[in-house]
């Protein structure tokens, strides 16, 4: 096979990449700032770059890196993320994919980037040639960053804690588009005045752009609210439970798990199909969840890995 030709892409990008990224990205190709996760009410904006591979003129292979916008006064304006990677399956194993990944690193040092990430989904059949590809770059060793599991309603169905367990009298299930604004308050008040949420699973932090108002729950304890499940519509068929908690030590005898039940059976009934859950590495026992009484019952179980490129000695690009 001749070596491929690699060229950054401008827009209006060729209709055949489209397919070389996921759904979610394929909106970055039109190759201007917007959020990242939109769906999850993102407003940050990021700067797309795309670099396409081609064989006589026909294109091959992908990799989209999300980017800082330039002039950006945001403090958080973060490292380049590469965000996909593709190469058509005819030409796999020939070296395409390495070449888009050497390009890309080369194209960020020149523009002055320090640095660049990338996380991946493992579990799927190509996790080791992704894996082999960063380490013949000499990315850093990939470290697990999440655990998925992605499931049915009809597999959580089949889980043996699922229907399994009851909550005592004092417990009230509510639809979280229900929340009160004093609630609210009070959640936030009380979580001031002595932190009793896990950081990252502050309610606020989930539903202030929107969550789906079908199956999202709150957990009441003699009144007041002590959990919540929160999810996003990520389309018409599939639903991410983005954040779930009950307060410790309420939550300490499986008091979720009647409130996963429930928002699954309101996730079918809205004609979700597809259901997907990820816990950060840093939350254990949430993780220990999906191992113990998911994995085996799941469709997909897999992790999210991270790795990073040190791209040059000159400093991150000031943005
Ligand atoms: C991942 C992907 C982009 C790799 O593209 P590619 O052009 O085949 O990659 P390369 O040929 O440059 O390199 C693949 C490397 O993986 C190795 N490899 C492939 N399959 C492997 C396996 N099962 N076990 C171990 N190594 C494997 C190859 O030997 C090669 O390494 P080498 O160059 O040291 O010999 C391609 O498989 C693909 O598009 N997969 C589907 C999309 C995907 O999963 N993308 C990644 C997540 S976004």
């Amino acid at each position: 096979m001749s070596k491929p030709d690699l060229r950054i892409l401008t827009a209006p990008v060729s209709s055949g990449f489209e397919t070389m990224t996921f759904p979610i990205y394929r909106p970055l190709l039109k190759l201007e700032p917007r959020p990242l996760h939109p769906e999850m009410g993102d407003t940050k904006l990021v700067k797309p770059l795309a670099i396409g591979a081609f064989l006589e003129d026909k294109p091959v292979g992908l990799v989209v890196v999300e980017t800082p916008v330039e002039g950006s006064s945001d403090p958080d304006a973060r490292d380049p993320e590469m965000l996909s990677l593709f190469c058509h399956k005819e030409f796999r194993n020939h070296g395409v994919g390495r070449a888009l990944v050497t390009q890309l690193e080369k194209v960020l040092a020149e523009r002055g980037f320090a640095r660049l990430h990338a996380v991946y989904m493992t579990g799927k059949p190509h996790t080791a040639a992704v894996e082999s590809i960063l380490r013949r770059r000499r990315w850093s060793p990939p470290a697990a960053r999440t655990v998925t599991v992605r499931f049915t309603p009809e597999e959580a169905a089949a889980t043996p804690w699922f229907g399994a367990r009851f909550l005592e009298p004092e417990y009230e299930i509510f639809p979280w588009k229900e929340l009160t604004s004093e609630e609210r308050a009070e959640i936030e008040r009380s979580h001031k005045e002595s932190p009793w949420i896990s950081e990252g699973l502050e309610p606020w932090l989930h539903d202030r752009y929107g969550f789906d108002p079908a199956s999202s729950l709150g957990l009441r304890y003699k009144g007041e609210v002590v959990g919540w499940v929160i999810n996003h519509r990520l389309s018409a068929n599939r639903l991410r439970f983005t954040c779930s908690f009950v307060r410790k030590p309420l939550g300490s005898r499986g008091r979720i798990f009647p409130v996963f039940a429930a928002s699954i059976a309101r996730a079918r009934e809205a004609g979700y199909g597809n259901c997907i859950f990820t816990a950060p590495v840093r939350f254990k026992s949430m993780v220990r969840f999906i191992e113990r009484r998911c994995a085996r019952w799941a469709g997909f179980v897999g992790e999210t890995r991270g790795s990073t490129k040190e791209l040059t000695e000159t400093g991150k690009k000031t943005v």
